[in-house]
């Protein structure tokens, strides 16, 4: 018998017929947490709801319901509140064996980018230098440090949240020998590093929506022989290479020359919208 059917059974009486029917299919699991999202409908009912989560799922100790989305410069969740159950929203998530530890109610934490966290760490050969321009709290910069073995990663993160528990994570997984964390704003540290003579092997843009305006600043890293720029965002499936051109343009006009190494779709967005992930060779024409 599938969740919904379950949770069904065990809600009538207490939901009428048509309140049934508007249950949800899924729900999000990080920890012992179950974060689900209703119908507005069904708002008034939310805790009762929420209980039967606990009932049915013995190892979930508490659930959160997200009614927001992922919204501004810091990526955070809009509105994620507490429902039943224990009331902690500080949780060690656990994956590809990376901690990351963080509060799930200030920052965003996307199951669907797991694919690209544990394939990033495979594209990374020995002694690279590395720049993650949008660390957040370690995403690509923890699996990286703990499975490939770079030389150095420089971690930027803006958001004073996600920086903390960037410097907790790093601790966390015994990365402090390879991860230097660095609060601010990359457009800015990007420069002190590229003008303190550091040069890099793998430049990672990663956040939403693409940085288009942070190109100029990420390529005073790149190496004459060569550097790799993961740049990422949502587009139109079919014309998913706009995204690339639009990179490739402003490298162009700094006389860099790119080649498309790989593209990936790492989850769907929306009707017709993906979620890609390019990795641009880039080197001097
Ligand atoms: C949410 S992460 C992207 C995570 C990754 N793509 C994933 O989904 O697993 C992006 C991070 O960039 C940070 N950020 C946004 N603008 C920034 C800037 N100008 N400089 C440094 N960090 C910035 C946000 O605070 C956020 O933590």
């Amino acid at each position: 018998m599938g969740f919904k059917t379950k949770l069904k059974d065990v809600l009538i009486g207490t939901l009428s017929d048509e309140e049934l029917l508007l249950l949800p299919r899924g729900f999000q699991t990080i920890g012992n947490v179950v974060i689900i999202k209703l119908n507005p409908k069904l708002m008034g009912k939310k805790k009762k709801i929420g209980e039967k989560y606990l009932e049915l799922l013995p190892s979930i100790k508490s659930v959160y319901l997200n009614s927001g989305r992922v919204k501004g410069q810091f990526r955070t969740p809009e509105k994620i509140e507490y429902l039943v159950g224990v009331k902690n929203s500080i949780i060690k998530h656990k994956e590809h064996g990376v901690i990351y530890k963080f509060d799930f109610t200030k920052i965003m934490f996307s199951m669907g980018n797991l694919s690209e966290r544990k394939f990033l760490a495979t594209l990374v050969k020995e002694g690279e230098i590395i720049v993650d321009m949008f660390a957040g709290i370690g995403y690509f910069s923890l699996p990286i440090a703990k499975h490939s073995k770079p030389k150095k990663i420089f971690s930027i993160e803006l958001n004073p949240d996600s920086f903390n528990y960037l410097n907790e994570n790093i601790e966390l997984n015994h990365c402090e020998n390879i991860i230097t964390p660095i609060k601010g704003d990359s457009k800015i540290e990007v420069i002190k590093l590229s003008k303190s003579g550091l040069k890099a092997d793998r430049v990672i843009m990663g956040v939403f929506p693409a940085p288009k305006d942070f190109i100029n600043e990420a390529l005073t890293l790149a190496k004459a022989e060569g550097t790799i720029y993961h740049y990422e965002g949502i587009v139109d499936k079919e014309k998913y290479l706009g995204l690339f051109n639009e990179f490739k343009e402003i490298a162009e006009r700094n006389d860099y020359k790119c080649d498309l190494l790989t593209k990936r779709f790492v989850k769907s967005y929306g009707p017709g919208l993906y979620h890609v992930v390019f990795d641009i060779k880039v080197h001097k024409k």
